[in-house]
């Protein structure tokens, strides 16, 4: 493994923080989600599932990275028991010293929320008839009429629930900008940040394996799993 990177810019040291995938991960979802909620208005539907086969590409390539990916795409690195979490909250408004690079015991959980709802949503809209039965998913013919309004239904309040955790994703990175003078974005955007130590990379096979795992899955959904 390549040792992780260290450099020096002017006075302050900058360490890795998020690998490359993660990053293409997350902003790829920031850009496909508004995408997603756009056709769904517009009536686009083919779009709207073309790009529901991207996310749930992009969602399975997460799942790997979650145990094969970079020290802090880890899962196994990053959610913490009930008493880590509380007492992570306990210390917020404190002034205490940050914590190593990647996800916050808060945060790690709140990650977990996110990905399982993006895996509900994805998985309700497979199964989504709308009403004149026409723009259906691709895995609606698997079940009853009355089944597949059902997954439509809970489609619609899901997307709503997921409104409600991006809106408070972005709150919380509000709050460490404004209350704790934490740059999130920064590291989001470039990778690196100015503290924590210890990113450790993973092999490249691995993110070659990743890359066609989310091909097949987003294909194989896009050919309704008839191959
Ligand atoms: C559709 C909108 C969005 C979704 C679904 C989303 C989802 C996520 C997810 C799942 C993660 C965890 C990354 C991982 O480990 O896989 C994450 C992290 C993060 N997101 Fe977003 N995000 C969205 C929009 C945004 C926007 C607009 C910003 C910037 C303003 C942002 C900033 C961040 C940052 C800074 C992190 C890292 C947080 C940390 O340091 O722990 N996100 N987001
Ligand atoms: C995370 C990914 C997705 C998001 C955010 C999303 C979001 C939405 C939204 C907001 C609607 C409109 C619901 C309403 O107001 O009634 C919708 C409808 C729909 N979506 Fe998705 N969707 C996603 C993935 C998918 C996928 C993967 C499929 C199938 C391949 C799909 C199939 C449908 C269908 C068939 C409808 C129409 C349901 C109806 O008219 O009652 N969606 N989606």
């Amino acid at each position: 493994m390549a040792p992780a990177p260290r450099r020096l810019t002017g006075e302050t040291a900058t360490v890795r923080v998020w690998d490359g995938p993660i990053r293409i991960f997350h902003w790829s979802l920031a850009v496909l989600l508004p995408l997603a909620w756009w056709t769904a208005q517009q009536g686009q539907m083919g779009w709207h599932r073309l790009i529901g086969y991207a996310i749930a590409g992009l969602l399975a390539f997460r799942l790997w990275w979650g145990v094969a990916g970079g020290s802090t795409a880890r899962f196994a690195g990053f959610v913490k028991g009930p008493r880590t979490v509380a007492r992570y909250a306990a210390s917020l408004f404190r002034g205490s010293e940050p914590g190593p690079p990647g996800h916050n015991p808060m945060g790690g959980w709140s990650v977990l929320a996110l990905l399982t709802l993006l895996i509900a949503e994805v998985g309700l809209g497979l199964f989504s008839v709308d009403v004149d039965g026409e723009a259906s998913g691709p895995l609606a013919d698997r079940v009853s009429f009355d089944a597949g309004r059902f997954a439509a239904h809970w489609h619609h309040l899901l997307f709503n629930g997921l409104l409600a955790l991006i809106g408070l994703h972005l709150c919380a990175i509000a709050f460490y900008a404004a209350v704790k003078r934490d740059n999130l974005i920064g590291p989001m955007l470039t990778g690196v940040g100015a503290r924590g130590e210890g990113f450790r990379p993973a092999a490249r096979w691995r993110l070659w394996a990743g890359l066609a795992l989310a091909g097949g899955v987003a294909l194989a959904l896009a050919k309704g799993l008839k191959f």
